[in-house]
Formats: C-alpha cells, structure tokens, sequence
C-alpha cells in the first residue's frame, strides 16, 4: 500500500511505492536499471529487439556530425508493420487495438485484424492519390479512428503525416500546412464537443483557399451532421467513398532507420511555428520503452491517455507505443465533463481501464466539481495514473492521487516535450513520489540544471533544464531549417540540449519543473507562441503592435495577458476587446484564451528594437524589474 508520511499539503512528503504493483513490474530495480542505461549503446540496442526489423542495424548511435545523430544506423524498418501486421499472426490478431468512445456514449471496436485491413485499404488509397514516400500528407481531424488509420496508413507507404490540432483555426491551419507542402489533407466534418457538433469542415474551407499546394481533400463523414460536403469541386472526395474498393493487402515499404516519420508543428519563442521532425527506428524504439517501462504495460491493459492525437502526447501514447506494444488504447472524443463531471470516471468503471494518463488542467477543472463525481464510479480496476503537460501543482497531485487513485495507485508525472518525442523524467512504479516533481531521468537519459555557463548548478538551485545525452526518439532537425534547430536547441550551452524549462534539483536530485525560460506559453497544457498571438492581434486594424505574456489561472496554467498599442481613434472599450478576442480566436483557435487585454502608449523595449516580455511579466507580478540596462528611453 502507499502510505503518505504526512497529511499536510506539503512537497516535502514522500509516497511509497505500491509494493504489489511493483511485484509484477517489468522494472523492480531502479537501480539496476540506471546502471544499465549507463551504457547508452548497449542499453537501447537490447531495447531494439523487441521489433522485426527487415533488415538489422549495423550501429546503434552515430554521433559523427552532432547535434545531427543518428540511430539504428542502416537499420530497416516499418512503423505501422511492427504496430499492426505483427500481430496478426500472434493471438492478438482479434484483440481490440483501439476503443473508441465519444462523449454521447457511443462506441466502436476494431481489432487488430480489423485496423490491419483499414490501414492497408486506405494506404492502397493514398497511393492511388499520388502519394509517395517522403511526401507528405496533412489531417485535420477529431478523435475518431479514421486518425489513427490515416497515419498508420502514412507510415505504411513511408508517407510523413503532419497533424494539425483540430483546436487550432484557420490562420494556424495554412501556415502549417504550406509549410509542410501537403498535397492531400484528410478532414472530417465536425466533431462532438459538449453537446455539439464543431464545424471543422469550414475551418478547412476558408484555410484551403490560401494553400496552394493541396491537390485533395477528404471528408470523413464522422459526425453524421447534415453538415454539407460537395464533391462537386472536384477536389474533395469523401472518406469512405476513397477507400472503397481497395485491397486490404498492402506491402510495408521498407523505411530506412532515419527516414522522417512524420512533422509536427510547435509553438516556439519566436516566428513561426516549428516542423519538429521525427525519424523511424529511434521514435519507435523510444515511445514503446517509455511507454511499457513508465506505465507498466502488459497483456489484458486497457490504455487510456486523454490527450488529443493532435499533440505529442496523442501521437506517442495515443497511438504509436500501445499499438507498438500491442496493447488496447481507448480514444474519446468529447470534453471531461460532458454530459457531467462523472464522464471519465464512469468510462474507466464502463470499460476498466487499468492505466490511466491525463493533464493537470483537467485534474483541476473536475476537482471544481469535488469528490462527489469520482465517488459514484467503481474505479478499481486502475493501476497506475499518469499526468502530462505542465507541472501539477501538489494539490491537484493530491486530489487525484486521493480521489482517482485512492491512495494506493501511483501517479507517473511525466516531462517531455514535442521535440523529445518521449518520455524524459519520470518516475517508475518503483519510485518514491514527491507531489508536484516529476522526480528523476528515465534510465538512459541523463538530464541536469545548469546555471547560463552551462555549469551544473547545486542542490536546491533553480536553473536551465538541459540534457546530456543523445535519445533514440529525439527529433532530428526542424523541417526545411536546420539552422533554426541547431541556433533554438544546441547553441546556447554547447554539447548540451537546451529545453527552454527552468527547473530545480532538490537536496535528494528530485526534478521540479518550473515552467519555461522562453516566451512560449502553456495554456490548459497546449503550447503556444507568444509571437503568434501578437501577429494575430495585430492583424486587426485597430492595432499597431502588440505584446503578449502568460498571466496565471487557477484552472488552465495560464491564459493570456495582452498589452497592445491602440491606432488613434480607437478606445478600448467592451466592444473592441470581444473584437480582438474573436480575431485571435479565428486566427488560432479556442486554445488561445484571452484572459486579459489592455490598451498601452509604449511597450517596453531594447535599444535594437525587441519587445521586453520579461519587464512586462515582472511589472505584471508587481516584481522588481532586474537588468534594465538593455532597456530603451
Ligand atoms: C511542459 C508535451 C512540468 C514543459 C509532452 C515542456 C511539463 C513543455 C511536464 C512541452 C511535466 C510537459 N511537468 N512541465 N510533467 N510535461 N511540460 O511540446 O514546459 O506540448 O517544455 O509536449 O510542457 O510541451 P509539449
């Protein structure tokens, strides 16, 4: 049993592991395992064999052109093989690979052998559209398992996927999209939220016309809204009407180990968005390690992760490392409390999900509603719980860990990032707990806090979030910009990857997450540029710049403080700030939430002209100002 040392809310506290859990883990020994992962090369080559490879690798780790590395070198490789086809030939083959649910309490199955001939008729589909390795295709779509099918359907033909949330909006959707060159875009016409059904289809139509490059578009018709789709422009064409008549046999293209896999974009300090890049072999080996060592995995689990496919959390513990360790991984389509509070409690009793990985946001938007929700449901099948994202703050740890977890459940608060494409620090079911830490590196990982001359700095101190060591699912560049990915990540502390987190060791080399160094922002969990929602925010014309930081809240991490330099004649009244709420929310989406505009005569600025977020942030938090020697008149 885990057994708290102390009932006050205090980070101090340690939570022992649940020795039962531990007894049948596939990692018991800490320890050991650390020990293990000294040894890099060693540690992920043994890890490697867990999959068919057509071909062996000859290296494990080319580290001659850093930070250009290498894995698995002349490896050779099929993602979607090793995530569905192996397993058509074990018993698994009529195991349920994906469980869908939505919010209005519908369902849909479909085994192994089933997503196997899904995959393989809409790979046959792509190909018949054109499409050809290391091209790419783009989708936009809803929790829904037509997602899953078109990605593993990409990787099947070496085709790169880029992902765009369906939370973000027009302006976010075509400069993602041109940016990666799409010829295809895979949409559906709505998705099921609250009671609703969100239009996406028109989101896609408005974005469509400013990308040039899209030769097609396909429409899942999810939602079974009379919500219109004309097949009459003669570029779209509807999911099922695509795919019809297709073979469900199709041969796996044999990738290369460092053949892109797929590109997603994210937020980043500055400019635009970034094409993180992932590989194969290196991604594969990573997100199924992580997944079955973190989370425990065995036969007979029922998966469930909350995040949306379209972040990283979806696509590496949504899909990939389920379907890689041949597990069942429950997509939902919907909100957390929708049609009540109980929603995700009375799924994980309806279905009995064993291992559960959400983000502190929601954690703190169902503890709203108190503990009489999580009390109705019998949520006893759990084992492990998992949270992603942005620190847990200690009480949202507490709540969950009492009222999901019951006290005897641990809670595996995971960092990483899109660009790490795996879990980094995390704890093991083994672990000491402290609430609010994501505690240690995985083995293999060698992470640390350095001061600004990349020195490791002492217990206790706060500093720069670097790792040491390369990572088999590290991404490999930033699409089409080398330059950007070597300047943004291994410039500042040479030999090291910069994260952009502040964080601090405690006295026992316990990790805690401060937050970022840069200017991105994390609201409700979701990454987002601070750059982006100044252009957004001037793309109105009552704007003449703009500046924009986070500013806390209780429930989404933070949300958005805007200062902004009003055109004369304009005045910031009622009607212009719901103005400029809705221009940002059209140009981004509902992640952009505004929590606060206000109108100002100067932005605080350096002499070469760059806005200074960080006297804004300081003077929003009433702190002193710090070096202002940069600091214009
Ligand atoms: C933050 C999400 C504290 C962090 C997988 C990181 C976290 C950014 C945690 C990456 C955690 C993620 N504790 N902070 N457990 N997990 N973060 O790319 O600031 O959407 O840099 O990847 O989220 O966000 P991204």
């Amino acid at each position: 049993m885990l057994k708290a040392t102390s009932v006050l809310l205090d980070e101090r506290r340690i939570f022992k592991p649940n020795y039962e859990l531990v007894e049948e883990a596939h990692i018991k020994n800490w320890e050991a395992e650390l020990e293990k992962g000294k040894d890099l090369e060693k540690y992920w080559a043994e890890k490697s064999e867990q999959f068919e490879w057509f071909k062996p690798w000859d290296k494990v780790l080319d580290e001659s052109n850093k930070p250009f590395y290498k894995w698995f070198v002349n490896g050779k490789i099929n993602l979607a093989y090793n995530a569905v086809d192996r397993w058509i030939s074990t018993d698994k083959r009529n195991q349920v690979a994906i469980l869908y649910v939505n919010e209005r309490g519908e369902e849909k199955k479909l085994t192994y052998f089933e997503l196997y001939r899904e995959v393989n008729k809409m790979a046959n589909a792509l190909k018949n559209l054109g499409i050809k390795k290391g091209e790419t295709v783009s989708m936009y779509l809803p929790m829904c398992p037509q997602l899953l099918i078109s990605m593993l359907a990409c990787n099947k033909i070496g085709a790169m996927h880029s992902v765009v949330y369906s939370g973000l909006s027009v302006g976010a959707f075509i400069e993602r999209m041109n940016d990666a060159n799409a010829k295809v875009v895979i949409t559906a016409d709505g998705t099921f939220r609250r009671g609703k059904i969100i239009n996406l289809k028109n989101i896609v139509d408005e974005a469509v016309l400013q990308c040039p490059t899209i030769e097609t578009i396909v429409v899942v018709n999810h939602t079974g809204s009379d919500i219109e789709v004309s097949e009459l422009s003669g570029r779209e064409i509807f999911y099922d009407r695509l795919i019809e008549g297709e073979s469900d046999e199709c041969e796996a293209e044999e990738m290369d180990a460092e053949d892109p896999l797929f590109i997603l974009y994210t937020s980043g300090s500055t400019g635009k968005p970034k094409g993180v890049l992932h590989t194969t072999a290196g991604y594969m080996v990573g997100v199924a390690t992580t997944l079955k060592h973190v989370f425990d995995i065995h036969d007979g689990d029922l998966w469930w992760c909350t995040a949306d496919i379209g972040w990283i959390t979806g696509h590496s513990y949504v899909i990939y490392a389920p379907l890689l360790l041949g597990t069942t991984t429950l997509v939902y389509e919907g909100a957390p409390d929708f049609p009540d509070p109980g929603a995700w409690w009375n799924i994980v009793e309806k279905y009995g999900v064993t291992k559960f990985y959400t983000a502190p946001t929601a954690i703190r938007h169902l503890m709203r509603f108190g503990e009489k929700y999580p009390q109705i449901y019998n949520l006893s099948s759990l084992k492990v719980l998992g949270s992603v994202g942005e620190p847990i703050n200690p009480e949202a740890w507490m709540w969950f860990y009492k009222n999901i977890g019951k006290e005897k459940i641990p809670i595996m608060d995971t960092w990483w990032q899109t660009e790490t494409g795996m879990h980094m620090i995390s704890p093991l079911p083994v672990s000491n707990l402290k609430p609010g830490s994501a505690t240690m590196p995985l083995p293999g990982i060698e992470a640390d806090v350095v001061d600004k001359n990349g020195k490791s700095v002492d217990l206790g101190k706060g500093g720069y979030l670097v790792i040491k060591n390369p990572w088999p699912a590290m991404f490999r560049t930033l699409y089409k910009d080398k330059e950007r990915f070597v300047k943004a990540y291994w410039s500042e502390f040479p030999g090291l990857y910069q994260s952009g987190d502040m964080a601090r060791k405690d006295e026992d080399g316990y990790i805690w997450i401060q937050g970022r160094s840069d200017d991105v922002l994390k609201i409700a969990g979701h990454r987002v540029g601070t750059s982006e929602v100044e252009s957004a925010l001037v793309g109105h014309p009552a704007v003449v710049e703009a500046a924009v930081i986070g500013k806390e809240d209780p429930i989404k991490g933070q949300v958005i403080k805007a200062f902004v330099i009003l055109k004369e004649g304009y005045d910031m009244d009622s009607s212009l700030i719901g103005e400029l709420s809705k221009q940002v929310r059209h140009e981004l989406g509902p992640v952009a939430v505004i929590g606060d505009i206000e109108a100002v005569e100067k932005l605080p600025k350096t002499r070469s002209g760059k806005i200074m977020r960080r006297i804004l942030r300081a003077q929003e938090k009433g702190e002193e100002l710090g070096d202002t020697s940069t600091l214009e008149e």
